[in-house]
């Protein structure tokens, strides 16, 4: 009987052999989320073939240069590592995830970002590096990645070449940072560029803030129904005017309360979400073609992007 619980024990122990401790393995994930790991676990001897890594909720802090070379690597296309108190990530962490996709990154610490981190994945389609500091916004490079989100970062500043090495940029998420301007010219070259995120910013009431917006609307990368706020001397959020000759006069009726606490995190998750689908038809489909039709078609047929998000979602 002894002999028998004991071989029963074992070959326990066998099938949960490939699958790191405190995680849980299905034939294509390996889900490790809120388990106290201070360290991305050792995947080398792994039974499953792991499509999907999380490992979001950890307090992990540094990602090495190995933490993600290991035999299956190739086969990965998720991985999450969001809310996992990370700063510091090895510039070649990624280089082996030949197949990655989609990469979560967003609420750590992270005040930088390496330029060339995910050059080498050339199936990267959504980065989320939303909620964390950087003061500028990273400049990164990439021929695929359709969907950037940073949202609710800090942001400051955009240089004026901070989109320049992301050519299939489709959809930048931008809300709820504090950039006071930008240059239209950061947009100009991007061609398969569909939604710009920038609600949200304490932008300056002034004339290049309206060229700026006129710009996105002529290009149709912002949704027009949303008002478009900026922030006056005084502090307060205001709706920006049509012309830039209005900012000489006050116009006290036209001033909006807005708390300071954002109401928007719905508006942001939605977005979020969106991009997720995308990025998942996107998956499932040849690459980049049938969604860039289906977009290209979809802004034609829809007044509003407001609408058009929505559709994407059903
Ligand atoms: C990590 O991000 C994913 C996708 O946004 C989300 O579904 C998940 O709840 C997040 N995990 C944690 C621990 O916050
Ligand atoms: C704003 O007012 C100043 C003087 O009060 C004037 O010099 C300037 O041309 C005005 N700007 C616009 C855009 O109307």
């Amino acid at each position: 009987m002894i002999v028998l619980l004991i071989l029963i024990l074992e070959v326990v122990t066998i099938v949960q052999g490939g699958c790191p401790i405190r995680c849980t393995c299905t034939q294509n994930s390996i889900t490790c989320v809120q388990s106290s790991l201070e360290y991305v676990p050792y995947f080398e001897s792994l039974d499953n073939n792991p499509v999907i890594i999380d490992l979001s909720g950890n307090p992990i802090t540094l990602i090495d240069i190995d933490d993600f070379s290991f035999d299956k690597s190739d086969q990965v296309k998720e991985i999450y590592l969001n809310s996992t108190s990370l700063s510091i990530i090895d510039d070649h962490a990624f280089d082996e995830l030949e197949n990655l996709q989609e990469l979560y990154l967003s609420d750590n610490l992270l005040h930088y970002f390496p330029e060339e981190i995910i050059r080498s994945n050339e199936n990267m389609v959504l980065l989320d590096l939303s909620s964390n500091y950087f003061a500028e916004m990273p400049k990164i490079q990439s021929k695929s990645l359709e969907v950037l989100a940073i949202a609710n970062s800090r942001i400051e500043r955009i240089g004026d070449d901070a989109l320049d090495a992301l050519p299939n940029l489709r959809i930048l998420l931008l809300q709820q940072n504090n950039l006071k301007s930008v240059n239209p010219v950061i947009f100009s070259g991007m061609n398969n560029l569909f939604f710009v995120g920038l609600a949200h910013n304490p932008w300056l009431c002034d004339c290049k803030t309206v060229e700026l917006f006129e710009f996105l609307i002529s290009k149709r990368f912002v949704d027009v129904t949303e008002p478009v706020r900026c922030q006056n001397e005084k502090k307060i959020f205001v709706e920006l005017g049509g012309k830039c000759a209005d900012f000489n006069v006050t116009k006290p009726s036209n001033e909006i309360i807005v708390t300071t606490e954002f109401d928007n995190d719905f508006y942001y998750a939605l977005m979020l979400f969106v991009a997720i689908i995308t990025s998942l038809v996107l998956g499932a489909t040849c690459g980049t073609c049938i969604t860039y039709k289906f977009l290209t078609r979809s802004v034609k047929m829809s007044e509003s992007k407001n609408a058009l998000l929505y559709d994407l979602r059903v």
